[in-house]
């Protein structure tokens, strides 16, 4: 099997992280969190989104986020717009990359956005429109690519419609998540396939949550099918509030393990990673969702380790 000689990693954690916790986290111990990823070599990060405050309370300090943190040329920040409004409070903020977001079924767009497919998509062009008009690039998610909690399997052809018009609005790069966590590597190669022959593969990313332990295996198989783009959240934060049971994306530190002891490169620091994670964890009293978390540093890299 081929696999890329270079992924990009995205992290989501900062957003797709902290939207799932049940106490808020404080703007300083966020915007240090944030600072922190920034200097791990990561080129992609994810750090808040502009979705309505009344929905997910603890992302109701974007702006301030955006305000306080670095943002050293050569990474790109992307925040989460569901519709006009948020757009026009990114563009205040200043920021210059948006991701906008869809499901793959009527049910949980509903729940997750609170408007059917179609009028999504209407409200997606008009922030697409408004990136255009103002020069800020998009990226784009499809959600429950791989099963819904409300309507159980999903065809692979509606993702790779979605997507499609996804790109055809202009978005950069697509992601697809898996937001409960239900795919298996099989169904995920066959998802790769089928989307690619709709959308360049080269523009595709791929976003697992790890609720039932098959992250790394799916990625490993999405590799396999030349995707070089992956999502991933440091610690394993997050889930999504509108997916009963969605537990946290893949641990960023276990992806880059996994990516550079098979010799694929990503700039990553592992270790100011690990150090990341822990700092938000000790923050929120918790212990990290990534074993390396918990590993002393000297038995992280095996001497048969690549
Ligand atoms: P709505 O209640 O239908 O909105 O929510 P509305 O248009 O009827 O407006 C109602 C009020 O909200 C108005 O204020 C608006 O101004 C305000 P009022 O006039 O009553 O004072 N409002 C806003 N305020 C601030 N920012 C905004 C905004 N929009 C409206 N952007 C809406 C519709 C889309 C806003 C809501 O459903 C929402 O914010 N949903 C976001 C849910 C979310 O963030 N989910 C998690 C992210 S997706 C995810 O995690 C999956 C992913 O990780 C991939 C994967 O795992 O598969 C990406
Ligand atoms: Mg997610």
């Amino acid at each position: 099997m081929q696999f890329p000689t270079t992924v990009k990693v995205v992290e989501v954690g900062p957003r797709d992280g902290l939207q799932n916790e049940p106490d808020p986290v404080p703007t300083p111990t966020k915007i240090e969190f944030i600072d922190r990823l920034s200097r791990t070599g990561l080129r992609c990060i994810e750090p808040t989104s502009f979705v309505s405050p009344r929905w997910i309370p603890q992302l109701a300090d974007a702006a301030d986020v955006i305000d306080g943190m670095q943002r050293p040329t050569g990474v790109v920040y992307p925040v989460l717009v569901p519709n006009k409004r948020g757009m026009e409070r990114a563009l205040e903020a200043g920021v210059d990359t948006i991701a906008i977001f869809v499901a793959a079924t009527e049910t949980f767009n509903q729940r997750n956005i609170n408007a059917s497919l179609a009028v999504s998509m209407t409200r997606l062009g008009e922030v697409a429109e408004l990136a255009r008009q103002h020069d800020v690039s998009m990226r784009g998610y499809v959600s429950c690519v791989l099963g819904c909690p409300y309507e159980g399997a999903v065809e692979a052809q509606s993702v790779a419609t979605i997507a499609r018009e996804l790109h055809d609005m202009g978005c950069y790069e697509i992601s697809l998540g898996d937001t409960i966590g239900v795919g298996t590597p099989v169904a995920a190669r066959e998802l790769i396939e089928t989307t690619a022959a709709q959308v360049p593969l080269q523009r595709l990313a791929v976003h697992f949550h790890d609720t039932r332990g098959q992250a790394l295996a799916n990625v490993l198989a999405c590799l396999g099918c030349g995707i070089d783009t992956v999502d991933a959240s440091v610690a394993g934060l997050g889930g999504c509030p509108y997916a009963d049971g969605a537990s946290g994306n893949l641990a960023t530190e276990d992806l880059v393990y996994m990516l550079h002891g098979m010799g694929i490169e990503t700039g990553i620091d592992l270790d100011a990673l690990i150090a990341a994670g822990r700092y938000i964890c000790a923050a929120m009293g918790r212990s990290p969702g990534s074993r390396l978390g918990l590993i002393p540093r000297h038995r992280r890299a095996p001497r048969f380790s690549t």
